[in-house]
């Protein structure tokens, strides 16, 4: 049962759980005008204390499409946290007025300790370098959408595994279904974080610097921008941004049915050659992500059109 839930990490769903927002996000994709009123009368507030094209936009126009309404701030300091306010009172001031709330911060754990203070259901929107839940459901539901399966495949995910937390929540979820082959692919300073490795016990993994030389093996090629705002230093950021550029001669040899996934912003990791390639799918992926999203509000406010 989602109703009521918060979503923090991956993992605070079942695989179950995950498989009915993907089935119902699907739904959705195919039969939108079934769903332009499920949410009449709901309200649900973002909170992004960090910027955001995607998740913040697909989240907001998902509440929209299903009929509700969205309140909230993309800059904090438009709020009284610029006056110290605390997190937790801010979240128990904005339940006196949504239903649902997104939240992205900064600070890693914000969000779970954000959960703490409040009843109504939390969506983790991404908490510094550690998670981005809502951003697995939207590669989940690309991938599903296009492979018609999320079992057995190797999976390719290149570039800031370090500080990357789109591909924290992937590794982490993907991890849980049947035959799947990592092969991460980084400079030696942003590989993948131990921690992360020690849950893979019962997976093949791979460690390289070299795309070139396992691309032709690869059903998914996640694509990772280098994050500027996690480094401590300008010169190491500088010296790793270009590390993987993606072209057109790199994917000729390539699976004829690659995925290229992104989860985007890119700066300079995929040219923009590979864009009219059939296997880029990196903005039908933001796509999904808006759809997926509309089945997560739904399903944590418990609206049921079938009930
Ligand atoms: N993928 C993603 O989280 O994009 P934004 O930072 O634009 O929300």
């Amino acid at each position: 049962m989602l109703k009521g839930k918060s979503l923090i990490e991956p993992s605070d769903f079942t695989l179950e759980e995950i498989d009915q927002i993907l089935s119902l996000g699907n739904d959705i994709k195919n039969f939108p005008s079934k769903y332009t009123k499920a949410c009449e009368g709901k309200l649900l507030a973002t909170l992004f204390y960090e910027p955001s094209t995607r998740t913040k936009f697909s989240f907001e126009s998902a509440m929209l499409r299903l009929g509700g309404n969205v309140i909230g701030f993309s800059d904090a300091n438009t709020s009284s946290v610029s006056k110290g306010e605390t997190l937790s009172d801010t979240l128990k001031t904005i339940e006196c007025y949504a239903d649902i709330a997104v939240m992205r911060h900064p600070k890693e754990g914000a969000p779970k300790l954000a959960s703490k203070a409040i009843e109504m259901p939390l969506i983790n929107a991404g908490d510094g370098g550690h998670q981005h839940p809502t951003q697995t459901l939207t590669d989940l539901l690309t991938i599903k959408s296009l492979k018609n399966d999320l079992n057995n495949l190797t999976i390719g995910l290149c570039g800031d595994l370090k500080f990357g937390r789109t591909v924290h929540s992937l590794v982490k979820t993907m991890a849980r279904y049947e035959n799947i082959k990592f092969v991460f692919i980084s400079p030696e300073e942003l590989k993948i974080p131990k921690y992360i490795k020690e849950e893979l016990k019962n997976q093949e993994l791979f460690e390289t610097r070299n795309l070139e030389d396992v691309i032709d093996d690869l059903d998914i090629l996640y694509m990772t921008r280098v994050q500027k705002e996690r480094f401590f230093n300008e010169e190491d950021y500088l010296r790793l941004k270009d590390s993987y550029i993606l072209d057109k001669q790199k994917i000729k040899n390539a699976k004829e049915d690659l995925l290229i996934m992104h989860p985007l912003p890119r700066v300079n990791e995929i040219h923009t050659n590979v864009d009219d390639d059939k296997r880029a799918v990196y903005f039908y992926q933001a796509k999904c992500g808006m759809y997926v999203r509309m089945a997560l509000i739904m399903k944590l406010l418990g609206v049921d059109l079938n009930a």
